[in-house]
């Protein structure tokens, strides 16, 4: 028998796995995914009664320590993230030196980056307290700092975390409120924006969260980490589908379109993909899919919304969901189709849709943070290639060439 650890050094081999598809490259007791099943576990829980019964902050804390709170934790949790929300007021002149117009989600991971200058007592990694601190500052500062990019895209002036609100609200009323202004927070939006905070919070070895992995296992500062995570989330094969998916939406304009568009996506000469749809893990379903698509419904009815685009979307997925091609790749719509539909519907701009995505992921990824650091066998992730380079040559000097 081989030791995994030392397999390369006793044979010389290692594996080959391109996008690592079949390598668990840490060990985690946070969230389970069954793709073939459409299985998705917070600590246990099934993600529909999560969905249906709980909340953001309650999922935080279970994601964060492992277990529900009792209502004495509940409170105290909610009191201590509630305490972090403001954000230092150099980091704010350091926003102000973005153009208006940004894209929001490369200030987010500026302003998150910059967080490593800021807040300097998180730095000290191996102490469990400090790493415990950063955790609940990023969890409670990133809504302020969503808030604040959302502001400077709007050009409005920012407005500071109201403290006595919960998490979901706060976040509601730093971006729509305005100064000397009431602002009725509707419950709605709010109820929606929790449902899809939820379903976002953690989904076990994604991109994002390998790369906080990553960098986290070279030791590196927590808010660099949670910055790096942030950048992997962006791309559109990953959180920025959302903003994708609403993009494509617009491209197609038409329901007559969709024909065309679909054999697009299905040119294997033309890069065009048909954003919102696949999953590298769930082949069947995406059960967030399910719970969202019942959701975005009943938001657009709730508040009274004909949107076009909405049956766009859903003459597509009828459109995808029989062609052969769809069926056969087991390219089901996933969470992002239909997360976009709703953030519209809430009158957020397409460009912050993967920002609220990391307003939620930031529990899975420090949640996944503080765990690396908790679990003994954690090495640094260093992994290798299969070379296809040159052989040995000798150099040519310039003259000569
Ligand atoms: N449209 C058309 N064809 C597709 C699509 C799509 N959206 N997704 C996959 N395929 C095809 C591939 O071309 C490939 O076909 P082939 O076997 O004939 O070569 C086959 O389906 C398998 O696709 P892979 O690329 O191997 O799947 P992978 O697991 O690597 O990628 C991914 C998964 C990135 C999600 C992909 O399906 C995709 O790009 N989807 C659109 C972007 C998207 O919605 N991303 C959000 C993911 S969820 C999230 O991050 C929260």
């Amino acid at each position: 028998t081989f030791d995994i650890k030392t397999l390369h050094k006793q044979t010389g081999y290692f594996t080959y796995d391109s996008g690592f598809a079949a390598t668990g490259a840490c060990k985690s007791d946070i969230t389970f995914i069954d793709g073939g099943k459409g299985v998705l576990l917070y600590r246990g829980y099934p993600i529909e009664q999560l969905a249906e019964s709980s909340n953001f902050m309650e999922v935080t804390y279970l994601l964060m320590n492992g277990e529900l709170p009792d209502a004495q934790q509940y409170n105290d949790f909610n009191h201590l993230i509630s305490r972090h929300t403001m954000v230092h007021e150099k980091i704010r002149s350091f926003m102000k030196g973005f153009q208006y117009d940004a894209h929001p989600m490369a200030m987010m991971m500026s302003v998150i980056g910059s967080f490593s200058a800021f807040y300097h007592d998180g730095m000290n990694v191996n102490n469990a307290e400090d790493r415990k601190m950063a955790a609940i500052r990023l969890i409670a500062k990133m809504p302020t700092v969503a808030a604040a990019v959302y502001k400077n895209y709007v050009g409005q002036p920012f407005m500071y975390p109201q403290n006595k609100l919960g998490f979901t609200d706060r976040l509601l009323h730093m971006m729509y409120g305005v100064p000397a202004e009431d602002y009725v927070i509707s419950p709605v939006a709010s109820k929606a924006l929790d449902l899809l905070f939820i379903l976002h919070a953690d989904h076990e070895q994604n991109a994002s969260t390998s790369t906080v992995r990553l960098v986290g296992s070279t030791g590196a500062n927590p808010f660099a980490c949670i910055s790096a995570g942030i950048a992997s989330l962006w791309g559109p094969a990953h959180g920025g589908a959302n903003e994708a998916v609403l993009n494509m939406l617009d491209e197609i304009g038409d329901v007559s379109q969709i024909d065309k568009y679909v054999a697009k996506a299905k040119d294997k000469n033309d890069p065009f993909r048909l954003m919102g749809f696949g999953h590298r893990v769930y082949k069947n379903f995406d059960p967030r899919a399910t719970i969202i698509r019942k959701a975005c419904h009943e938001v657009l009815e709730d508040l009274g919304i004909v949107d076009p685009q909405l049956e766009l979307a859903m003459r597509l997925e009828e459109i995808a969901l029989k062609d052969e091609y769809f069926v056969s790749r087991k390219l089901y719509p996933n969470v992002d189709f239909y997360s976009g539909i709703i953030y519209k519907a809430l009158g957020i701009p397409v460009q912050m849709f993967t920002v609220m995505f990391a307003i939620a992921r930031t529990v899975g990824w420090t949640s996944q943070w503080l765990e690396q650091y908790e679990t003994p066998d954690t090495r640094i992730g260093r992994p290798r290639q299969v070379y296809g380079g040159a052989k040995t040559r000798d150099y040519v000097p310039l003259k000569n060439r």
